[in-house]
């Protein structure tokens, strides 16, 4: 009898630690659907007028979404920090712009970093030369920043480190019409010619 009753102990025992596997797992994988779709689905709906937001060139020029009117452009929010997407993203934007041509120069890039208390103009200017000197790094006060990256529908969120901290962020290239309305993303995971193809189609639609 006593074994029947340890045989029978350790068996729940084993179906209650199964029950918790599969939860924590299931749990752990219903958070990284989560995430990923939360940071996919940013970004305004198809057509909708981009709200005006108001920020700083690298080069110290008050920059508002009034000089944009009739140009097609590209937003791209990112920080200097960055080791990854950032550096890749712009790298992959400079070689877009060689490769569209004469289209490039109807086209402006923004780069707006999402972290302004480390990316000072200073530190923009200095991180820019590395990339197409048509693209644009704008930053703002942390208000002005906020409004921008609510503007676009984007996301940005600090999340400390050991040494400090990062910025999780859209990884998405936000594209904007002469019309002023969102026209779609650009992502890096593209086909090149997918991407050339959405950049021609921006810079040739008429308003
Ligand atoms: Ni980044």
């Amino acid at each position: 009898m006593k074994i029947m009753k340890t045989i029978r102990i350790l068996s729940w025992s084993a179906v209650l630690i199964l029950g918790v596997l599969i939860i924590g797992f299931g749990s752990s994988a219903f958070n990284k659907q989560n995430l990923s779709t939360a940071t996919s689905t940013t970004g305004l709906p198809a057509s909708s007028i981009v709200p005006p937001f108001a920020l700083t060139t690298h080069t110290g020029v008050v920059f508002t979404d009034a000089a944009l009117v009739g140009k097609p452009y590209l937003a791209f929010f990112g920080f200097t920090h960055c080791t990854d997407v950032c550096p890749t993203t712009l790298i992959e934007l400079t070689s877009l712009m060689e490769e569209l041509g004469e289209d490039a120069n109807r086209l402006t890039p923004l780069f707006i970093t999402v972290d302004p208390e480390r990316d000072s103009q200073k530190t923009l200017a200095e991180y820019m030369p590395a990339f197409d000197r048509r693209i644009i790094a704008l930053r703002g006060t942390p208000d002005q920043t906020q409004i921008a990256i609510k503007a676009f529908k984007a996301y940005s969120k600090k999340v400390p480190v050991d040494d400090g901290y990062t910025m999780d962020h859209t990884a998405v290239v936000f594209l904007v019409g002469a019309d002023g309305r969102f026209a779609g993303t650009l992502d890096m995971h593209e086909p090149l010619e997918m991407r050339l193809a959405k950049l021609r189609r921006l810079v040739r639609a008429e308003p």
